[in-house]
């Protein structure tokens, strides 16, 4: 059994590195289907975001042990030339939600704790709001 308080820091030790994300945040809700926009800088620590490179961008759900990613908004995008991608959420990817975040999972480069795991950054968990068509 998972303890909390494990949960929680390495939550902590991720939220730490490098990728600084502010779009979304707690506050960001998103409708499936219309144009939405994620920002990132850099945060000043190590790694900064020339180390972190070209990486893979998502939005996900899960915890710190486990992460599901439910749809890829860009599959290589290099975090110091660009600071933005623009895509469309999509509506088939679950349901209205309040747990969903995006990922930046560095293509290069190594986790600095645990070099058997890729560099990542996690966004605050935003809503999504989507919407269900049913015959
Ligand atoms: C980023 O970090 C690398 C490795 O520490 C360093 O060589 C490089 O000069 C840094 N780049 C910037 C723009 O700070």
């Amino acid at each position: 059994m998972f303890s909390k308080a494990v949960i929680s820091l390495a939550l902590a030790a991720s939220a730490l590195a490098n990728v600084f994300i502010t779009s979304p945040v707690a506050s960001t809700t998103w409708t499936a289907g219309q144009q939405a926009t994620v920002t990132w800088q850099d945060d000043g620590m190590t790694p900064n975001l020339t180390s972190f490179g070209a990486s893979l961008v998502g939005i996900y759900t899960g915890n710190a042990n486990q992460q599901t990613l439910l749809q890829i908004i860009s599959s290589s995008v290099d975090v110091s030339t660009t600071s933005s991608v623009a895509f469309t959420p999509d509506g088939t990817i679950g349901p209205n939600s309040n747990e969903y975040f995006v990922r930046f999972t560095s293509i290069n480069l190594k986790d600095a704790t645990n070099s058997q795991f890729p560099a990542e950054a996690f966004s605050a968990k935003f809503s999504l709001s989507t919407i269900c068509v049913t015959g």
